[in-house]
């Protein structure tokens, strides 16, 4: 058998990892300022994380939803904490996409209507409502392509009301930092009367937090910049540092129904295991802070670079966009000066780092990229 070919390699195979590095099997090291698609939050193979990990499918790795599980309740007592949303309500599952797609599930079920509002240049997921709301028709099959979304314009809110005036829809999806399309914000002025828009027609705000959560910015999710709370916060990547998992937050307002929403692996042993571990670490080791004081200081460093079209984003979530050809930069990033990065169309850098990258490593960065401009 053969691998199914949908993925553009890097010639190059990662087989261990430690904090904010990446090792090939030779023992080349390479400081890693992608996390896997801004996946690793606490950082490579943290001990506490191993440890959490190896422990419990010692004794457990997985039973159904058909039973007690306290590792979700201590999981969703601590994410309250440290989310700063107490009061919401937690259905676990296993990706992002499939995260979106229980948001816009639940947000059909409870408003009775079947419409969606998306951005234009937003992501989603991969999966049937996920791939519909995600302005990139490469990926949308026949199959995906619906009615049921319609795409306003990112950014104005006259669009938005003048889509909704139907009153067809039940939801609004939007990215917390819009992160494929290269790390564009909303801006808070633009989250609050959205947020002023839904609340009156009815229609769910969901906030896609998947890439811009996980104290990734600074703040927890990047819309807390705004003070509002949305109706249905998605979470993926780096809630799990690795391992599997996506979140569903969801308002108290929005009551469950026996049996509306399932999975199979979605909250297994294993999966709150990592999870709790990430919560843990992240809380006693400041990461969120971090993410706030070394993001900032490596975006004023960026900034100074007078080569450099723009510098975009917040934290630890930061776009460079550069007047010459991104792809060709980032194979020299990693070829000659053996650091990972990731990419956003034809001109952006994207810089998705673990939260736990220090200013040391920062300076390393900043005059790498300088040599390789
Ligand atoms: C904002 C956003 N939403 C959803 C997804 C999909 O997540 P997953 O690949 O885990 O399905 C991604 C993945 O990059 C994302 O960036």
């Amino acid at each position: 058998m053969t691998l199914f070919d949908v993925y553009s390699l890097y010639n190059i195979e990662p087989v261990a990892g430690k904090g904010s590095f990446v090792y090939t099997a030779d023992g080349t090291e390479y400081l890693d300022l992608y996390g896997g698609h801004a996946v690793i939050s606490i950082g490579h193979a943290h001990p506490r994380y191993v440890k959490a990990i190896s422990d419990q499918v010692s004794k457990l790795g997985f039973y159904s939803n058909s039973v007690e599980n306290s590792l979700q309740t201590t999981l969703a007592e601590k994410l309250g904490t440290l989310t700063g949303y107490p009061d919401y309500q937690l259905f676990l599952c296993n990706s992002g996409a499939e995260a979106n797609e229980n948001a816009i599930k639940l947000a059909s079920f409870t408003t009775g209507k079947k419409k969606v509002l998306a951005f234009s240049k937003a992501f989603h997921g991969r999966t049937s409502g996920a791939v519909a709301a995600t302005d990139n028709p490469a990926i949308v099959s026949p199959f995906n392509r619906t009615a049921n979304v319609e795409f306003a314009q990112f950014g104005n809110i006259d669009d938005v009301r003048e889509k909704l005036s139907s009153g067809d829809f039940c939801a609004v999806i939007i990215e917390g930092i819009q992160g494929v399309s290269g790390i564009h914000e909303p801006g808070d002025d633009f989250l609050r009367q959205l947020r002023n828009i839904t609340k009156s027609q009815g229609v769910v705000l969901i906030l896609d937090e998947i890439q811009s959560g996980t104290g990734r910015t600074g703040t927890y999710f990047a819309h807390q910049t705004s003070g509002i709370s949305p109706d249905i916060i998605t979470m993926a990547k780096g809630i799990g540092n690795g391992f599997p998992i996506g979140a569903v937050l969801i308002s108290p307002e929005l009551k469950p129904v026996k049996g509306m929403l399932g999975t199979t692996f979605g909250g297994n042993h294993l999966a709150c295991a990592a999870a709790i571990a990430v919560a843990d670490v992240m809380a006693e080791e400041k990461l969120i802070e971090n993410a706030a004081d070394t993001g900032a200081y490596l975006i004023g460093e960026l900034k100074k670079i007078p080569a450099l079209k723009e510098v975009r984003g917040r934290g630890l979530m930061i776009g460079v966009e550069i007047e010459g050809n991104a792809s060709e930069l980032r194979k020299k990033l990693l070829f000659d000066h053996h650091i990972f990065t990731g990419g956003a169309g034809a001109h952006t850098v994207r810089l998705l780092p673990a939260l736990c990258l220090n200013k040391q490593l920062a300076d390393h960065f900043l005059n790498e990229f300088k040599a390789a401009l």
